[in-house]
């Protein structure tokens, strides 16, 4: 288990500096996810704790310890690839014992931590196979078992899910949750699948072209999310933003303008004025038929409908603006329809002009 500290780490490859200054301090035994859009350095990051990569400035810690300079080998780190990397021609059990063998371990040690693996993952029927007679699921679980015999300190994943179907991606997430309920060791794992990164992780880091926009717990993001990237990254489906403006400002609280209703909330007022637009987001699954406990409201036109029986999915527009709905399966709205939603004060989330979010919203707790 160990501990990991990002200090202003700053990647260039050649001229181009793609990663601008990281700071980060993982805790031992947490479960950390990177997620962002494609090409936002989630790799590159990975690549970095691992070593696959040299860091152009900074400074990089695991366990207090230094590693700038360390070769990947010595740093105590497995990494597992999103294109599991087997070796065609090595059973399951010669491809789990492959690094230690190379280390030289002795053969009772091999075996036992191999045995370990394979109970913990399920392979223990299929040790004598070669990857090409596994199943998508089970080479990533070779893939796996092939980090843990390392007994690493800090399990690196990049993407190890994306090439699985849709049910074994459920499977194998779960199977990666109990694996780091029963290790305790520091995992970073990167996806862009959100549900990924809120069922995973104790800590959620959200990168943006090469720097980090906001860490937080999932329910942190979720609540309270600093800026209008983060709300439309975290939540699936995703956020949905109206235009609103600041009509005025009062102690701790503002009145604005939207949909043609004045409604008064509590924000940030040192980072408003009147006059200026903001965004309002209010989430698919707060945007509900209208009752009588809304204070707001809404017409939306129903575009295109999916009704999957427990939950229905409106996807319509409200002046311009693409809506989504998440309303109960009981809701049989079809397309062409036009439903009148409302949403509670309390479930609005607003972002100034610049983005930032202009609340401290509260974060429910247990
Ligand atoms: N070896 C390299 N040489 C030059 N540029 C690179 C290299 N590796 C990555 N990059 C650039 O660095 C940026 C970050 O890439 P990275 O692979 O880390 O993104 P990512 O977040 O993992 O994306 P994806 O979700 O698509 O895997 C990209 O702009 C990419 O083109
Ligand atoms: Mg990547």
């Amino acid at each position: 288990m160990a501990t990991i500290k990002l200090k202003n780490v700053i990647k260039r490859f050649g001229d181009i500096e793609t990663i601008h200054g990281v700071d980060l301090d993982l805790k031992d035994g947490e479960f950390v996810v990177f997620v962002g859009p494609s090409g936002c350095g989630k790799s590159t990051l990975l690549r970095l704790i691992a070593g696959l990569e040299e860091i152009s400035d900074g400074d990089l810690y695991i366990d207090e310890a230094n590693v700038n300079n360390v070769a990947p080998a010595d740093r105590g780190v497995a990494m597992v690839f999103q294109s599991y990397a087997l070796y065609p021609h090595m059973t399951v059990e010669e491809n789990m014992s492959f690094g230690l063998r190379m280390t030289g371990a002795a053969p009772e040690l091999i075996k036992e931590r191999v045995s370990h693996a394979a109970n913990i993952l399920q392979l223990e029927p299929l040790l004598d196979r070669k990857p090409k007679q596994l199943s998508g699921g089970q080479r990533q679980r070779v893939a796996i078992g092939r980090a843990i015999v390392r007994e690493p300190k800090v399990f690196l994943f990049d993407e190890p899910l994306s090439n699985l179907d849709a049910e074994l991606r459920v499977d194998m997430r779960i199977q990666i949750a109990k694996l780091h309920q029963q290790l305790s060791a520091t995992m970073i794992y990167v996806t862009h699948d959100q549900v990924e990164a809120m069922t995973l992780a104790d800590k959620i880091v959200v990168l943006r072209a090469g720097n980090v926009e906001q860490v937080g717990s999932p329910m942190e993001l979720y609540h309270n999310p600093a800026n209008e990237f983060v709300a439309g990254f975290i939540g699936s489906p995703k956020i949905n933003f109206l235009d609103a403006s600041i009509k005025s400002v009062e102690t701790d609280a503002v009145t604005i303008d939207i949909a043609g209703q004045s409604l008064s909330l509590p924000a940030k007022t040192e980072l408003c004025k009147v006059g200026d637009s903001i965004k309002v987001g209010i989430r698919p699954e707060h945007l509900v038929e209208h009752n009588k406990e809304c204070e707001f409201e809404i017409d939306v036109l129903v575009d295109v409908a999916e009704h999957l029986g427990g939950v229905s999915f409106l996807y319509g527009s409200y002046q311009g603006h693409d809506l989504t709905l998440e309303a109960p399966g009981k809701n049989l709205s079809k397309s062409g329809d036009t439903v009148k939603v409302g949403a509670k004060l309390s479930d609005f989330y607003l972002f100034n002009s610049e983005g930032l979010s202009l609340q401290n919203r509260e974060v429910p707790t247990r």
